[in-house]
């Protein structure tokens, strides 16, 4: 039987031009393709997303395209710059946008940060918990100069630490998303019963 095909939906959470956010995960999209998964890179500078509104946001027109997107994807590459040890409005304004189709599948995240980012990382956690996703348990982060430099990371210890995530990224993620597909069509009482089409 053929193994189904990985979908990673990348989202860049800084609206920068010269990001380091963004060479992270284009250099993360191109080692995902190379292990044969899907990607889809969604960067939030160029396909801005309106502030989140409850009353407006499922109605605007570019929202169905980007939810079916969403719903693709199996696992998702969160990047986000350390805002204030927080991350940013765009990123937290794209999560706000979508729930239920978070559900079961995986989140991994990089932060850009001078002080590891784990206050960043532990809400991108939070918001993996509260949407019923599942997070890696560690996340990569780098920072300027030091792993970034001139549109290129500069330092092997990154390059190691993204092949990691990849390579996990791929392996729980595929682990992840059959055990969700058997949980959405099986009739066992996991969290994923309510998230069923057709109760069984
Ligand atoms: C408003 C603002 C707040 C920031 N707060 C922090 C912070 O709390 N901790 C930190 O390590 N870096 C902080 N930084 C630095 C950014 O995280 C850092 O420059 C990062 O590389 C930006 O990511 P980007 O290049 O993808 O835009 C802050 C930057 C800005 C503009």
């Amino acid at each position: 039987m053929s193994v189904p095909t990985l979908h990673v939906l990348l989202v860049v959470g800084s609206l920068r031009e010269n990001s380091i956010t963004r060479v992270v995960l284009n250099a993360a999209a191109a080692r995902l393709q190379a292990e044969d998964c899907q990607t889809d890179l969604l960067d939030l500078a160029a396909e801005p997303l309106p502030l989140y509104n409850p009353d407006t946001a499922y109605d605007a027109p570019a929202f169905a395209t980007l939810k079916r997107r969403i719903e693709q994807a199996d696992v998702f590459v969160l990047g986000t710059p350390d805002y204030h040890g927080s991350i940013s409005s765009p990123m937290k304004n794209f999560l706000d946008h979508f729930w239920h189709e978070f559900a079961g599948k995986l989140f991994v995240t990089l932060v850009a940060s001078h002080e590891k980012g784990l206050t960043a990382t532990d809400q991108l956690r939070t918001v993996a918990r509260q949407c019923t996703a599942w997070s890696l348990p560690y996340a990569v982060s780098f920072m300027d100069h030091t792993d970034v430099r001139d549109g290129q990371i500069v330092s092997p210890k990154l390059h190691d630490r993204l092949a990691m995530l990849v390579r996990d990224a791929r392996v729980y993620g595929a682990l992840l998303a059959r055990q969700r597909h058997a949980d959405l069509h099986g009739d066992e009482p996991g969290f994923l019963a309510r998230r069923r089409q057709h109760p069984a």
